[in-house]
């Protein structure tokens, strides 16, 4: 089944616990956090501070997306901050092999992101290491951006290439996803959606939260 997972890149920071609240009455599992550092994305959003205060008011699964130059030397401190899953960048990571084993290592689940405009086959020697891999849907930086259909080519691109290995590898989507083409998007196998603005910047968060979720249920059943 198809998952949302808000991003509270789009949320009113100063009022994030009460923020968090509304999505997790929606029945979300999965709390997407952007980490940016103003030199792999020219913005600059939150560090482990912010991970860790928000690890104690939340059950949910917090999903650190590091949009960061560095991630070996950050992740870890991340996943001591709080962070359950962790995802590099394949553009940052010369030795991506040993990057993931390292989050997995330290007790998180180790993601990998792709740019736009990068291949899924370059993700091919690591698809049996990977606990899960994001697509960008937008070139990351900001919230509030307009979908990149090629992404879904990457998508099914990808799918082929699980199934074909026979390998349990969620597949994440992250930019520009909202009510009118959440559908097309979980019909091309996506299992984790991620959602900044269509969710924190609607009048009801928890609404759109759970309408977001029926749209991809019955996309999918539709499909099935
Ligand atoms: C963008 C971030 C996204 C962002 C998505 O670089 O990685 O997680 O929050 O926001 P929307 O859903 O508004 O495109
Ligand atoms: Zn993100």
């Amino acid at each position: 089944m198809v998952e949302v997972l808000p991003s509270i890149l789009s949320a009113d920071f100063a009022r994030l616990g009460e923020e968090i609240a509304r999505v997790e009455k929606a029945g979300v599992s999965m709390l997407h956090v952007d980490v940016m550092d103003g030199h792999f994305v020219p913005n600059l959003t939150l560090g482990p501070p912010v991970v860790q205060s928000i690890r104690k008011i939340t059950r949910l699964t917090l999903d650190v997306h590091l949009m960061i130059t560095d991630p070996d030397r950050y992740a870890p401190i991340f996943i001591e901050a709080g962070a359950g899953m962790v995802s590099v960048h394949q553009e940052v990571c010369p030795h991506l092999d040993r990057t993931l084993r390292m989050i997995q290592s330290e007790g998180a689940l180790a993601g990998v992101v792709l740019n736009p405009s990068t291949p899924v086959s370059t993700l091919d020697e690591v698809l049996d290491v990977a606990d899960y891999v994001l697509i960008m849907s937008v070139n990351p930086g900001f919230g509030g951006q307009r979908f990149l259909p090629n992404s879904l080519k990457k998508v099914r691109e990808l799918d082929a290439r699980r199934r074909s290995l026979r390998r349990h590898l969620p597949i994440e989507i992250d930019g520009g996803v909202g009510l009118d083409n959440i559908g097309e998007i979980a019909r091309a196998g996506v299992d984790w959606v991620v959602a900044g603005s269509s969710v924190f910047r609607s009048a009801d968060p928890e609404s759109a939260v759970k309408n977001l979720q029926q749209a991809a249920r019955e996309a999918t059943a539709l499909s099935a």
